[in-house]
Formats: structure tokens, C-alpha cells, sequence
């Protein structure tokens, strides 16, 4: 197991949502978890699986049935909407499924929204945000409007504004399911510069594809709600994920738990 102070901690969460019949879904059923300081952690499992609704729960966005969450040693669980927001403001980076960008704002001031949100002006912002966008290829795009945008180019600037305030827990569901090769790279790559031991933030990644889960330190697999198996990827060295080597065991361990 990584050592060092756990930034995510979940113990005994569960997460049932009730349909228009009073029927009920158990997306997730007794889950315990930690994620460290500088650990990247990928999620795998079957859609349907709990995925999402896991990390919606770590990203404050939702509220358990039961059981806690403590980031950072902060009960969230329990905190106010307001509380919640101010939080995820402050320290979390999320990466939406659905993307959910601004549409009336160009890429540009989507990427840097957290900036703009506290009415920082474009100086103390601008040169960040194109910086980002450099990284991931998209320099050119920094005055469209998303509308303007394909899917991939789209995901990618939902990658960049989560980076963009270099949050301490970086929450991001299927960051690359639109991307081809070189560009999956380049935003597991970035993902990977973000959480590291120096940078001390932990992240959490939700993929179908093993290779980018073997840029992570730790792969779990969720099944029916509950985690079902684990590998760990590097033990002392993180951040090490994305060669050949990782991509073959992460493959090999994903076909064995039938993912
Ligand atoms: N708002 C909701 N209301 C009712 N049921 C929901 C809601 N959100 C999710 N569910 C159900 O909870 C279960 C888990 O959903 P979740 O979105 O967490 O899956 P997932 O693993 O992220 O799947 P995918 O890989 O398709 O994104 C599913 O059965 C889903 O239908
Ligand atoms: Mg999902």
C-alpha cells in the first residue's frame, strides 16, 4: 500500500437513488477507499457499475445515503450546499463526463472560469490559460466559442479548465473517451504532471481503456457498486504509469477481472 496521508477517504458509502415508482438503485454499496497525496488512481468496471456516481459523490456534487467522505480531513458528507461549493471552488478539479462548458464564453475564458469566478482580470489569468491550452494542442481554438469546437477539442478544454487552478484533488470521468492516441497522451500526461509526489495532489480517473488507466499508481475495478479487485501499479516511485510495461499488466489484469 502507498503510504503518506490519505487526501481521500471513504468508508462504508453507499449511494441509492430512488425512480418516479419508488423503485430503488444501489449505485454503490459499502465502498472504503483512500486516495494519497500525489497518487493517481484510476476506476474501472462495466458501465453502470458506480463509476460516476463515486466520483460525484468525492467531488461534493451529490450526497451519500450513507457512510462518509472525508477530504483533506474534512468531513464533506456532512457539509452545507454552500459549504460544498465554496469547497469544490477551492479545491477540487473535475472533469465531467458531459463536459459542461460555458457556452457563452469563448475556450479561452472556459479554461480560466475558476479565474473569472473571482473576478480576477484577464492579466493575472491570460497567460496561464493559453499555456494550457498550448499543452493540449489547442492554442488556435483560444477564441472560439464551444459550439465551434469537435467533441475531442471540446473534452480537452474540460481538461484544462479542471487543471487550470491546480486543485489538490483532481476528479475526472472519462477524460479521454473521445480522444484519439496522440492526444490521450498528451492529456494523461498532463493529468500525470498535475498529481505527482511534488505536486502532492491525488487524483482520481474513471477510464473503460487500459492504457490510459496505466498511467495511474493503483487500479481498482467496481462492479455492481462495490470494489471488487485492485492492482497496484507503483508502490514507491508515483507517477511512473504510461509505458509499455504498465499498459501490458494493466491489459492482462483487466481481462482477468473480465473488464
Ligand atoms: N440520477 C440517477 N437516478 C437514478 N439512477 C441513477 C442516477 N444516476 C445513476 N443511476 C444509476 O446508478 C447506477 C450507476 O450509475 P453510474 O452513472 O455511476 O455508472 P457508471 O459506472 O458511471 O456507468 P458508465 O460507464 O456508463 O458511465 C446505474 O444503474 C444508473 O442507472
Ligand atoms: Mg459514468
Amino acid at each position: 500500500m502507498i503510504e503518506g496521508t490519505p487526501v481521500v477517504e471513504i468508508s462504508d458509502l453507499r449511494r441509492t437513488y430512488l425512480g418516479p415508482g419508488g423503485e430503488s438503485t444501489h449505485a454503490l454499496s459499502g465502498v472504503d477507499l483512500s486516495v494519497y497525496a500525489g497518487e493517481l488512481l484510476a476506476i474501472v468496471g462495466p458501465s453502470g457499475s458506480g463509476k460516476s456516481t463515486l466520483l460525484q459523490l468525492i467531488g461534493c456534487l451529490d450526497s451519500p445515503t450513507s457512510g462518509s467522505i472525508f477530504l483533506r480531513g474534512r468531513d464533506v458528507g456532512s457539509l452545507q450546499e454552500k459549504e460544498k461549493v465554496i469547497f469544490r471552488r477551492d479545491h477540487i478539479g473535475f472533469v465531467f463526463q458531459a463536459f459542461y462548458l460555458v457556452p457563452s464564453m469563448t475556450v479561452l475564458e472556459n479554461v480560466a472560469l475558476s479565474s473569472i469566478i473571482r473576478d480576477e482580470s484577464a492579466v493575472q489569468w491570460r497567460s496561464g490559460a493559453l499555456e494550457l491550452l498550448q499543452r493540449l494542442g489547442l492554442e488556435g481554438t483560444a477564441e472560439r466559442f464551444p459550439h465551434q469546437l469537435s467533441g475531442g477539442q471540446k473534452q480537452r478544454v474540460a481538461v484544462a479548465r479542471a487543471l487550470f487552478s491546480k486543485p489538490e484533488i483532481l476528479l475526472a470521468d472519462e477524460p479521454t473517451g473521445n480522444l484519439d492516441a496522440a492526444n490521450s497522451d498528451a492529456v494523461l500526461q498532463l493529468i500525470r504532471s498535475a498529481v505527482n509526489r511534488d505536486t502532492g495532489a491525488a487524483g482520481v480517473l474513471v477510464t473503460h481503456d487500459f492504457h490510459a488507466a496505466s498511467f495511474a499508481d493503483r487500479v481498482i475495478a467496481v462492479h455492481d457498486g462495490k470494489l471488487v479487485d485492485e492492482l497496484i501499479l507503483a508502490r514507491e516511485a508515483l507517477g511512473v504509469g504510461g509505458d509499455s510495461e504498465h499498459v501490458e499488466r494493466v491489459r492482462t489484469w483487466m481481462a482477468s477481472v473480465s473488464l
